[in-house]
């Protein structure tokens, strides 16, 4: 089977990471988080991807020369201005001739979902679509999916107030689609799946979702792209090139290639990126270093901030819940 891979937004709530680096291009415990996604892919019977570009397209491409990834072939759709979800699909689905039942992933999210059951479940109702469901505390930043009992989607609301939700099960960014979808999505300007397509497949009643409780992260802000470099990091959060004082103390972090933590330095529930130095004596709590970024000798970096690559924190300052550089208002 195919599958489409939305992978062409600016990861506006991931900067600066994403200044340069697109968000699925950031590392996961080591290895960019595309390569996750397209690995669990190749685990469903996925067997080639069309990854859908939009931002920094040249990255992904010169990633994988020989247009290979995770165990899937890849095929690339580059967006001269940005589609949106279901324009982006529509783009990435006709460029590739697609004209099967195909798969549809958010690129930043990471899951254990059983996909395979997520395709039997799609062909047993013999639904236009069905959406991939998981339950979360706060539905208010996603799309929010009330079903009925046979799991057909009676209303399709992205991103409502908070405490307007009437369900906490919310769309996992995982879809089965029909290629007569496809034919509902106008060409040449931006349409949003989750604004337009899937509220009109409401309304014809061919929109089904599955429920599911695996794993699930949108990777996408920077609480959860810690948490998803924590939760994958498993045995080996430091990678073996990186040179740590024995007198420094890591807990439950991630650090790169090539970083540097000096003597008596703290670091926990941190990033550190590749080449990312911390100075002796220095702290790092719930932040992420980025590349070759340095933290002076003392100096404290703290409360879900994030360094931009090669920035440097001179010795003895504080850097709290910032972002540096500060993203252009
Ligand atoms: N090619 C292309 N073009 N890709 C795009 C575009 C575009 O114009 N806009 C966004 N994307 C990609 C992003 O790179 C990402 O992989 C995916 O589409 C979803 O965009 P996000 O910006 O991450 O959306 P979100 O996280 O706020 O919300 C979406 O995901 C939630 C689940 O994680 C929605 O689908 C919600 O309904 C859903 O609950
Ligand atoms: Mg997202």
């Amino acid at each position: 089977m195919r599958a489409v891979v939305l992978v062409g937004g600016k990861g506006t709530r991931l900067r600066p990471l994403t200044l340069a680096t697109p968000k699925q291009m950031l590392p996961v415990a080591g290895r960019p988080m595309i390569e996750w996604v397209l690995e669990h892919l190749s685990a469903h019977g996925i067997t080639d991807v069309v990854l859908s570009l939009g931002y920094r397209p040249d990255v992904f491409v010169e990633a994988y020369p020989d247009g290979r990834c995770g165990g899937v072939s890849l095929h690339y759709a580059v967006e001269d201005e940005p589609l949106d979800t279901a324009g982006a699909i529509a783009f990435a689905a006709r460029g590739a001739g697609i004209d099967e039942t195909f798969v549809v992933v958010n690129g930043d999210v990471l899951t254990g979902l059983d996909v395979t059951a997520l395709i039997a479940f799609h062909r047993a109702r013999r639904a236009a679509a069905t959406i991939a469901l998981t339950p979360v505390e706060d539905p208010s930043r996603y799309g929010v999916v009330p079903t009925d009992a046979d799991g057909r989607v009676t209303a399709f609301i992205e991103k409502p107030p908070a405490d307007q939700a009437p369900t906490n099960l919310i769309n996992a960014g995982t879809y089965v689609l029909e290629p007569s979808v496809l034919d509902r999505i106008a060409p040449g300007g931006p349409v949003s799946i989750e604004r337009t397509t899937f509220p009109a497949l409401v309304e014809e009643r061919t929109l089904f979702a599955m429920a599911s409780d695996a794993p699930w992260v949108d990777a996408g802000t920077p609480a959860t792209y810690l948490q998803v470099n924590l939760d994958r990091a498993g045995e080996t959060p430091i990678d073996p090139t990186a040179a740590v004082d024995a007198s420094a103390q890591v807990t439950a972090s991630v650090v790169g290639a090539a970083a540097r933590i000096g003597s008596a330095a703290v670091v926990s529930r941190s990033v550190l990126l590749e080449g990312a130095t911390v100075g002796a004596g220095a702290t790092v709590r719930d932040s992420i270093i980025g590349w070759r970024a340095h933290v002076g000798p003392g100096a404290t970096v703290s409360g879900g901030s994030i360094l931009g690559e090669s920035v440097a924190v001179a010795a003895g300052e504080t850097v709290t819940s910032r972002l540096v550089p500060a993203p252009a208002p």
